[in-house]
């Protein structure tokens, strides 16, 4: 009797590309925009700790409401400036009391010595956008947070901050908005007419694109997506003839993780109080549904650039766009 044999050709070598540097490779970091912690998180004179770059920063509201970023640990002896207190627009260590400008030079101590020249903090470049405290990983920001294309003042805005870190550096989340294969794969959206390549618009700190398509069930969806530095992933469109704004930066505690943030923004105008806050969680409940979509590959991706198809073209634009994408630490000596 002849058995069956099956003929399998294999060229015994993997096909990869140039690999992307992972974050803290060499020491460094993308110099990007990188969401912190809440608004809601820090009242005014509150203080809180966050992981940030591998290493530890504070966050804290001063008298004025303006939110700072600093490196945590005290120029003293490294006590963790979390556990001290907010003063006016200063910070007190909780251990000796030598107190902090918010521009980060340590101003007086509890027992009179004089401060020391070099006792000081890294101060950060920070902002505050739709409800969330960012950081800058570089000395002068390169581009501004994104905005959504309406005043402030006229959207409702909902946030939140996912509560499981995902095992994969913000760039590799990032990844899927060029990657249109899966948009199609993944997610059952089709487009309308050929693959968006061609509409993708490029500069040296973004990629962003409209398309138009469909879900699997048919529903026709319009949408702006794209990635701003490495790591913030911003989208608008509408839903059902509403105007909708989602952006999910991606926080980095340490090389090799991801914490996601999610910002959902309405217009008021378009519904009273009580709609409005039904559309902003059933925004909400749909871009979780494209999360948990990702993130059994995500939580699990041995992510490198191997052998790519015509479908990948914006992926490996997009690839090239983070290998020569600006990457430093400023902060290395402070935060560790
Ligand atoms: S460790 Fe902060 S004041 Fe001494
Ligand atoms: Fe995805």
């Amino acid at each position: 009797m002849a058995i069956a044999t099956s003929t399998v050709t294999s060229s015994r070598h993997r096909h990869l590309g140039p690999p992307i540097p992972a974050e803290g490779d060499n020491g460094v970091f993308s110099e990007s925009w990188f969401p912190i912690c809440l608004s809601r998180e820090i009242p005014p004179g509150e203080i809180i700790g966050v992981d940030f770059l591998g290493g530890r920063v504070v966050a804290y509201r001063g008298a004025t409401g303006i939110a700072h970023v600093m490196s945590a640990y005290c120029a003293h002896l490294g006590a963790d400036l979390s556990v001290g207190d907010v003063q006016g627009e200063s910070v007190r260590c909780a251990f000796h009391h030598w107190k902090y400008h918010p521009y980060g030079v340590c101003e007086s101590t509890k027992v009179g010595d004089p401060p020391p020249p070099g006792a000081c903090l890294f101060v950060f470049p920070s902002c505050e956008r739709y409800g969330v405290v960012f950081a800058y990983n570089g000395e002068q920001p390169r581009f501004a947070v994104p905005n959504f294309p309406y005043p402030d003042s006229e959207l409702a805005i909902s946030t939140s901050i996912l509560p499981k870190v995902t095992p994969t550096d913000p760039w590799v989340l990032s990844c899927n908005t060029p990657d249109m294969q899966h948009i199609k794969a993944l997610h059952n959206i089709s487009f309308d007419g050929d693959d968006p390549h061609d509409r993708v618009e490029w500069t040296d700190h973004s990629m962003i694109y409209d398309f138009k398509g469909r879900h699997a069930q048919g529903q026709p969806i319009e949408y702006r997506v794209g990635i701003y530095g490495t790591n913030i992933f911003y989208q608008s469109g509408t839903i059902e003839g509403r105007w909708f704004g989602a952006m999910t930066p991606f926080g980095l505690p340490k090389p090799g993780q991801t914490r996601v943030f999610a910002i959902i923004a309405a217009r008021k105008a378009d519904g009273d109080e009580v709609s409005t806050s039904t559309f902003l969680k059933a925004v909400t409940e749909l871009e979780m549904q494209v999360v948990r979509e990702d993130l059994p590959v995500v939580n699990s991706i041995h992510f490198r650039p191997g052998t790519l198809t015509r479908s990948d073209r914006t992926l490996a634009r997009f690839f090239q766009y983070l290998r020569d994408y600006p990457r430093c630490h400023p902060s290395a000596e402070f935060i560790v």
